[in-house]
């Protein structure tokens, strides 16, 4: 079973998820509410996993997808690319599990005396070499993440995936690798942060894979099928960067937003961004980062950190200056909220810890997002709306964050937006862990005719 909370359990959205994924419901209400059409295009700059790209696609419509973390941006490329070439991608499934099988049965053997005696006297001329394999624990594994003989495993078949054609038949080949790390392998937990649970001594990563790499290839068929019937389907695109530039990046790496259907203008936006509750998505997402290839320098974790929104406490640098930038404490608001964790701070002397930064990270936050907002409103076409997924949030101290209220107003006094409004949204799945329970809401901004 797997440990990663599911919001519904529909194909192709399962080929990766992340606790932090919402409901693909979201958008077909969204699309029905608006009455969205097929001429339109819909942004996610925070597309996460991709439900938003995916359903809109489902849905005829187009739709482009942004997110900071290079996970995201292959989650959504490979579960929207549907033109794979069957044929090929079973004869390489063929061949990668006929070679990692044997290796796996070594390592699963290792510490067995009998077999391990067995394979060494070299009697069995099929016994398998471990030789042409590195087993160093990659750097920034948290502690006790993955048990020995898992963790060989994984790196067995990176190196083998990676000896694959850079093409998209071996991206879903990656991902459905890096969605088996969390779900299945490692020894976590996700409540909503990641957490360690009981170490076990193995794993069955070929099972486990096999299965993954089935389930896809099943749903590959089967939308295969539905297209050479005829179903419509939206283009897609996803790109790789940082929401508050999400504006200048459309403008110079879309080829979809820029055709002669969407003239450069963006009609619908529709995403759930972070907000400040403490939630660490390249903590949760450590493992498949890693594995992805994009961590192999000490400092590849805080370059990535540093173009996601200030959200959390791990996530905040000396300098970070947008509160500054954008004198986002004019806003009356924000400004009692972080004078009165100022106010803690002093009262309770606190030097030490996350807490000291609480305050800045509030700043920061709103600051990043009205930094998105301009952003979005220069790319939006007119009477284009934007609606956001947010909760409320206690995380810090208690002291009530009320997100959609504040950033409805930025939106509104700051950027332009008008017939902003906030709608409740109980969500249709209450799964344990998500948003800390909190209800959430969808904040909707309008861009003048
Ligand atoms: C709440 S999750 C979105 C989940 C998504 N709706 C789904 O269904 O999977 C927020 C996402 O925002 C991304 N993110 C955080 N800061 C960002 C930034 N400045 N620019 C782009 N993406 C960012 C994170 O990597 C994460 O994937």
């Amino acid at each position: 079973m797997s440990n990663v909370a599911r919001l519904s359990d529909t194909s192709i959205h399962d080929w990766y998820r992340h606790v932090f994924a919402y409901s693909d419901q979201i958008i077909v209400d969204l699309v029905n509410e608006f009455e969205i059409e097929d001429d339109d295009v819909i942004l996610d700059p925070f597309n996460g996993t991709g439900t938003t790209t995916l359903t809109a696609k489902r849905l005829g419509i187009d739709s482009i997808g942004v997110d900071a973390n290079p996970v995201a941006v292959l989650a959504g490329q490979v579960k929207t690319t549907w033109d794979i070439d069957l044929e090929e991608f079973t004869q390489r499934r063929n061949d990668l599990l006929g070679t990692v099988e044997p290796v796996f049965d070594r390592i699963s053997a290792e510490g067995n005396v009998t077999l391990d005696s067995y394979t060494d006297t070299g009697s069995d001329e099929t016994a398998v070499s471990l030789d042409q394999y590195d087993f160093t624990e990659p750097e920034k594994t948290p502690k006790d993440w993955l048990s020995e003989k898992p963790l060989k495993k994984m790196l067995v078949l990176r190196h083998h995936v990676d000896e694959m054609p850079a093409d998209e038949i071996t991206d879903i080949f990656r991902l459905a690798m890096l969605a088996i790390l969390p779900e299945d392998v490692a020894n976590i937990g996700f409540g909503p942060e990641a957490y360690k649970v009981s170490m076990q001594d193995d794993v069955d990563v070929y099972t486990t894979y096999r299965t993954k790499l089935d389930a896809i290839e099943r749903d590959l068929r089967t939308t295969q099928d539905a297209l050479e019937d005829g179903m419509a389907v939206g283009e897609t695109e996803h790109l790789g960067g940082d929401a508050r530039k999400v504006g200048e990046i459309l403008q110079e790496e879309s080829t979809l937003l820029n055709t002669d259907k969407h003239e450069g203008e963006i009609d619908y936006l529709i995403t759930s961004p972070p907000y400040p509750a403490e939630h660490d998505y390249t903590r949760n997402q450590r493992l498949e980062l890693i594995w992805m290839g994009v961590l192999e320098d000490n400092s590849d974790l805080q370059k990535i950190k540093k173009t996601n929104i200030r959200s959390n406490t791990k996530n905040i640098y000396v300098d970070d200056d947008d509160a500054k930038q954008t004198n986002i404490r004019e806003n009356e608001r924000i400004d009692t909220i972080v004078t009165r964790m100022e106010q803690i701070i002093e009262e309770e002397d606190i030097q030490h810890g996350f807490g000291q930064y609480y305050p800045r990270v509030v700043a920061e936050y709103f600051a990043g997002m009205l930094r998105h907002f301009e952003q979005v409103y220069d790319i939006m076409a007119p009477g284009g709306k934007a609606c956001y997924v947010v909760a409320d949030s206690g995380s810090y101290w208690q002291v009530p964050i009320e997100t959609g209220e504040i950033l409805e107003e930025l939106a509104e006094s700051r950027v332009g937006f008008v017939e902003t409004e906030i709608l409740p949204w109980r969500k249709v799945h209450a799964t344990t862990g998500s948003h800390d329970g909190l209800d959430e809401e969808i904040l909707v901004l309008t861009k003048p005719e």
